[in-house]
């Protein structure tokens, strides 16, 4: 076993079951992260860690010790949560230091423990500050200063970015990437934000009605997303999915498409699964970025092919512009370079690296293998 198991815990509410038989593992050291829509259990799992509320079956083991019957100071852990609760009479220091004090640490140790997370975060000069006088990033920082004091086997982190605007976020963000790999401990942070999940973790648990959809790493989840909703809810602009329908292609398989009234076929790239499909429609994800303006550096890969659309909408982010192209009814957002990105109501030439591309079965919503 390792830093964190989390073994079929399940948790109901008044005959409501919130959590439905979780489990999870990792290993010391492993930044985890807990990421799904807003209420599909993310903080009630984190509390089942913590031990503020009790497990209605199942076990958790902290650093291969059983906790569900220990009370939350006796876990070992810290947490952080998007609302900080600084203490507001109190100095920096104070604020930090008080946890240790409850806990009994001579004055001389606490003294060195909030000089080292004050340096640590780069706080030293707000120390002798209170609340009321720093800023949201820096009250943000000072509660992760309380969290780091104590040593703790395992961080808990509740959406702890949330409150603060886009820009800061991404800083802070960051930080605790690079805290992370400097203080090498666990960390369990929940949150519903997938740019977030995929950037901090090393491992994702995506959550959905109180079950796990999909446990891996990031690049596993993007890459290879184990059913339609894993697919859509990681990565932005969404996967696109386009139903289509299987049919004979040249020597192999094909998936019928149409836009602007024309029809054409792609190659079933990826489509082993697909031989029992024939003739019926399943749906096909692509993201964006893999439908781009024509460039030559794919040579004759037979799993990039050309195809003239008509644009129906362009939407310039700055670094790239998005295009919006119908394909069976559906809408397909195609990532393009803005030096080339076509005019809304004419066609361009667009490149489709389907080397990615995606099945799933449309009435259970599973991938096609
Ligand atoms: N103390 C509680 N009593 C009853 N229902 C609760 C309680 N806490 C959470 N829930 C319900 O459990 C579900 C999951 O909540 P939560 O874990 O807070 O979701 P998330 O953090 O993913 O947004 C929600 O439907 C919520 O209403
Ligand atoms: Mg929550």
């Amino acid at each position: 076993m390792g830093a964190l198991s989390i073994r079929k815990v399940r948790k109901s509410y008044a005959g409501v079951e919130i959590l439905k038989g979780i489990d999870i593992d990792i290993e010391q050291g492993e930044f985890l992260i807990l990421v799904g829509p807003s209420g599909c259990g993310k903080s009630t799992l984190l509390s089942m860690i913590a031990g503020l509320d009790e497990i209605t079956s199942g076990d958790v083991f902290i650093a291969d010790r059983r906790v569900n019957d220990l009370s939350p100071k006796d876990r070992d852990i810290a947490m952080v949560f998007q609302s900080y609760a600084l203490y507001p009479s109190m100095t920096v220091r104070e604020n930090i230091s008080f946890g240790l004090e409850i806990r009994k640490m001579p004055k001389a140790e606490r003294d060195a423990a909030v000089d080292r997370v004050a340096q640590i975060l780069q706080i030293e000069h707000l120390l002798d500050r209170r609340p009321s006088q720093l800023s949201g990033g820096q009250r943000q920082r000072v509660a992760m200063g309380r969290a780091i004091a104590r040593n703790p086997a395992l961080f808990l982190f509740d959406e702890p970015l949330s409150n603060l605007d886009a820009k800061l976020r991404v800083e802070m963000r960051t930080e605790i990437k690079l805290l992370h790999k400097r203080l090498g401990t666990t960390i369990v942070y929940v949150t519903h934000d997938q740019i977030e999940a995929m950037t901090l973790g090393d491992k994702i648990a995506v959550m959905k009605a109180g079950e796990v959809q999909q446990f891996g790493t990031p690049s596993d989840i993007y890459r290879n997303p184990a059913n339609l909703f894993v697919a859509g809810f990681m990565g932005s602009p969404s996967m696109n999915f386009i139903k289509a329908k299987v049919c004979e292609s040249g020597s192999g398989l094909g998936l019928e498409m149409e836009s602007g009234g024309e029809r054409f076929a792609f190659p079933a790239v990826n489509g082993e699964g697909l031989a029992a499909w024939k003739g019926r429609e399943v749906i096909v994800g692509i993201r964006p970025e893999q439908i781009t303006e024509v460039v030559d550096s794919h040579g004759d890969d037979p799993r990039v092919v050309r195809q003239s659309l008509p644009i129906v909408l362009s939407e310039p982010t700055g670094p790239d512009t998005l295009l919006l192209v119908h394909i069976n009814g559906a809408k397909v957002t195609c990532r393009v370079c803005p030096d080339f990105a076509g005019v809304p109501g004419e066609k361009m030439a667009l490149m489709f690296d389907l080397s990615k591309v995606v099945y799933f079965d449309p009435s259970t919503e599973q991938r096609i293998k």
